[in-house]
């Protein structure tokens, strides 16, 4: 199947993270259009799109931007969440890479829709080479005039910063990205209220993916309706999916929303590696639900799909794993970043995470107690829902789902003489 290309059309373009060659390319001809618009109008092109955010939620775009009031009197910022620390997800660095214009054009159009005078990228600790493209992007910018004072001659004022995170994920969580930016420690917000309403330094503020407002300039020059006709009916549009794992063909792909899950493998991924055999997938970047290869038959890329098959879209981190893998050593792995990660704000989530990894170390070093798993079922379930933020929920989201298809592989490593030393009933 041939796909749109809406994000990735000039990445082999070698020169085209230059401002000279993103303009020769039409660059900066869709915020030119946009500045001739109202903001208002904007904001229905955006909501007529159906574009859905693609930092994991899939909130509708143009429907969060409504929520800003516009009388509150206070600034209004945009900030683009370029954090992306999920294991798994890795597109919005090749975007930042490979077209940091692009990303800074959808910025200027979403600043405009919004009423935003000022901006700021932040940008994932660990991502040195993202920063040097975005901050060079941002300096040839302001050296042409596209940012500061008066940008494009129309009278509107915008600058934008470059902010480099500490390497926390939890700072791509939108309010302890916005905790970190006032200089606190990044630990989420309780909410409501919404940073739409009260955001940094308790103005107004848009969240919105690095991948979302990349996808701007496009739906600009092209139009909400072109855009809708991708894709399917509910999730219009591309996305990237950065596949990793047993592959052939590790990589960040754009695909039309509502391509086959299977077909994303064997075409773009180049199937399963050493010709094994496909066992498992997660489809969305670490916090969704994996699914065992059984389940993938007629499972589309898209949100309603996979929701509908027990997992979700997320971020568009795709993780495969073929026959040889242990499911037990998998989650293990997984559940140590989590732990790690955990801002601690918050006790079922500080504390649970670290009793959850070290019960599944222990049934992976073959010394789970069979309560064990009970207990762990019980502890999962007083951590979803139970927290500020949703990490909590992320954070259980494999060890749930792990037990759920491969029980089994928890079970043979089960060692059976222990629930009659430690008491079975006491769990
Ligand atoms: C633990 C955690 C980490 C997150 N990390 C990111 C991230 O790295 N990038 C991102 O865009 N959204 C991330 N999000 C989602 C953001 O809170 C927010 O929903 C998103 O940036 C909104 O942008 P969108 O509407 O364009 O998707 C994270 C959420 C949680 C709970
Ligand atoms: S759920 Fe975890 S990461 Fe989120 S606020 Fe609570 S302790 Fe922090």
């Amino acid at each position: 199947m041939k796909h749109h290309r809406i994000l990735t059309a000039n990445f082999h373009h070698d020169d085209q993270h230059k401002l000279s060659a993103y303009e020769s390319r039409s660059g900066y001809q869709a915020i030119r259009k946009a500045l001739k618009q109202e903001p208002a109008n904007l904001t229905t092109e955006v909501k007529d799109s159906g574009l859905r955010g693609r930092g994991g939620a899939g909130f509708p775009t143009g429907v969060k931007w409504g929520f800003v009031p516009k009388d509150s009197g206070k600034p209004i910022y945009l900030l683009n969440n370029a954090d992306e620390s999920e294991p798994g997800t890795f597109k919005d660095r090749i975007l930042m890479e490979r077209d940091p214009h692009l990303c800074l054009e959808g910025m200027m159009i979403a600043s405009w829709a919004l009423g935003a005078n000022w901006s700021c990228i932040y940008i994932r600790g660990e991502f040195s080479y993202p920063t040097v493209r975005m901050q060079e992007a941002v300096d040839e910018a302001y050296a042409k005039g596209y940012l500061g004072k008066n940008i494009f001659d129309s009278g509107f004022d915008l600058d934008i910063v470059v902010h480099r995170g500490a390497g926390a994920y939890i700072c791509g969580e939108e309010t302890g990205l916005i905790e970190s930016l006032e200089g606190n420690k990044g630990q989420p917000r309780i909410k409501p209220p919404f940073p739409a309403v009260m955001g940094l330094y308790g103005c107004p503020t848009v969240v919105n993916n690095t991948e979302t407002l990349a996808a701007l300039p496009w739906i600009i020059d092209n139009g909400a309706s072109a855009y809708r006709a991708i894709g399917t009916e509910k999730s219009p549009g591309t996305k990237l999916f950065s596949a990793s794992g047993h592959i052939n063909k590790p990589g960040v792909y754009e695909v039309d929303l509502g391509y086959s899950l299977l077909e994303f493998i064997e075409n773009e991924c180049g199937g399963v590696w050493k010709g094994r055999e496909l066992k498992a997938c997660i489809p969305g970047g670490s916090s969704v639900p994996v699914m065992p290869a059984d389940k993938l038959k007629g499972v589309n890329l898209d949100y309603e799909s996979l929701a509908e098959a027990g997992t979700m879209l997320g971020s568009g981190g795709f993780i495969v794993m073929d026959d040889t893998t242990d499911m037990v050593d998998a989650c293990a792995n997984l559940q140590h970043f989590y732990t790690h990660e955990s801002c601690g704000q918050c006790t079922p989530c500080r504390e649970g995470a670290r009793w959850v990894e070290s019960m599944v170390n222990r049934l992976h070093r073959g010394q789970g107690a069979p309560s064990d798993l009970l207990v762990l079922q019980n502890v999962t379930e007083q951590i979803g829902g139970h927290t500020i933020c949703p990490f909590g929920d992320a954070l259980i989201a494999p060890i749930q789902s792990f037990l759920m298809h491969y029980r089994g592989e928890f079970e043979e490593k089960l060692d059976i003489s222990l629930d009659a030393q430690i008491g079975a009933n006491n769990v």
